[in-house]
């Protein structure tokens, strides 16, 4: 029986698609395609040679939703659909509010209507930085405590509370909420990758726009944090790393009898912007000019994930290293540019 896939067509819906595939499950995906393009979904299926039933819906289009569960046998949901851009969600929290937890209330709503319990969501490590301690810098686990700083963040811990209430409410609901860290990079073909619209706001995605040419120099956002070079520490994951981590939760899902539980995907490694410039410019052969600008407000000095919990109880573990994920981002890349 097929697993939904909202946000399919998105940058990690995508690539988590073609792992679904590759590893026998069938799928459906869901997109309202206001961030993503309905060719990636003719390359998921390009890449791995099977059938992606699509459906262009709306998650806040309730009847079109439903619709979908009258049509398809669904046996569980990966929740990715919603907007992401931190900053925007500043300037337009009812835009964030709307998409984000409306999309979800229908859609738990269908589930629920039509006897489906299993699902996976697409969480972040943004529900952890609010209360990030300035003075330490140490790995955070699934118990770390919870703040968030911005409407954004806000979304992905209500949901997770929804989540959990739901499961209260009803112990034959079974969650897992993966909480990603900085995915990066493109699947090996270059068929897929993170391509998105008007100015990037993350690192990655701008830095390859400076080694195309498309901008001149990348700004680094602060180079006098407390960290080894001064600048901003992350966790970046390789997407296909991240791909895999939901086939290995949806095996999870399928082993165990209902519950909510929360996974960090992270490597358990933190690379400064300096590493990312410098790292790319080795691997690809390409400089990356760069200033050093002012902080950007909601920044925090270090942020990486212990990812034990994932390894013990996923069975899973990231396996690429930032080489691969520097230069799979830069040959995706070269391939729309
Ligand atoms: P993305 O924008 O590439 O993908 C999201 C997809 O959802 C897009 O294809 C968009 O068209 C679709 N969508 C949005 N609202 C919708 C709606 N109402 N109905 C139907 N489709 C809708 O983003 P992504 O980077 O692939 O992120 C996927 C999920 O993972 C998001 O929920 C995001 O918050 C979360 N996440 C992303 C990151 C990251 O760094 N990329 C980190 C942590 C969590
Ligand atoms: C990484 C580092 C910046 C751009 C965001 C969201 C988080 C999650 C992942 C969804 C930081 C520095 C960046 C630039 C720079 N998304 N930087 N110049 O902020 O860790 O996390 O994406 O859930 O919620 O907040 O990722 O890629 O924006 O920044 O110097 O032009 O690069 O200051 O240190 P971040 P990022």
């Amino acid at each position: 029986m097929p697993i939904l896939v909202t946000g399919g067509a998105g940058y990690i819906g995508s690539h988590t698609c073609v792992s679904l595939l590759k590893k026998g499950f069938e799928i459906i995906v869901l997109d309202n395609l206001c961030n993503s393009k309905e060719n990636a979904v003719k390359c998921i299926s390009r890449i791995t040679g099977k059938d992606v039933p699509f459906y262009p819906y709306d998650l806040r289009d309730k009847e079109s939703v439903r619709s979908v569960f009258e049509k398809e046998a669904i046996e569980a949901v990966i929740h990715l659909a919603g907007y992401k851009a931190v900053g925007e969600s500043v300037r337009e929290p009812l835009k964030y509010y709307e998409n984000n937890i409306l999309g979800t209330l229908n859609l738990l709503e269908c589930m629920r209507e039509y006897g489906v319990r299993n699902m996976i969501f697409s969480s972040s490590a943004t529900v952890y930085t609010g209360a990030l301690d300035k003075a330490s810098a140490k790995a955070l686990t699934e118990e770390s405590p919870l703040a968030v700083t911005n409407p954004y963040g806000r979304t992905k811990l209500m949901i997770e509370e929804i989540l959990r209430d739901l499961h209260q409410s009803d112990p034959v609901w079974n969650i897992i909420s993966l909480r990603y860290f900085n995915p990066i990079g493109a699947h090996e073909s270059s068929l897929i990758g993170d391509d998105p619209n008007g100015i990037p706001n993350n690192l990655m995605p701008y830095i390859v726009q400076v080694a195309s040419g498309k901008l001149e120099k990348l700004n680094i956002f602060g180079n006098d944090y407390n960290t080894k070079d001064g600048t901003g520490v992350r966790d970046y994951i390789h997407i296909m790393d991240l791909a895999d981590g939901h086939v290995a939760a949806m095996k999870k899902l399928n082993d165990c009898g209902g519950g909510f539980t929360a996974y960090n995907l992270g490597t358990g490694q933190g690379y400064s912007v300096l590493d990312i410039v410098n790292t790319f410019s080795r691997v690809n052969g390409v400089e990356i000019p760069y200033v050093i600008a002012p902080r950007r407000e909601g920044d925090v000095d270090t942020c990486f994930a212990d990812p034990f919990k994932a390894e013990q109880e996923l069975n899973w573990k990231a396996m690429r290293n930032l080489a691969d994920m520097c230069r799979d981002s830069w040959y995706f890349q070269q391939s729309i540019s």
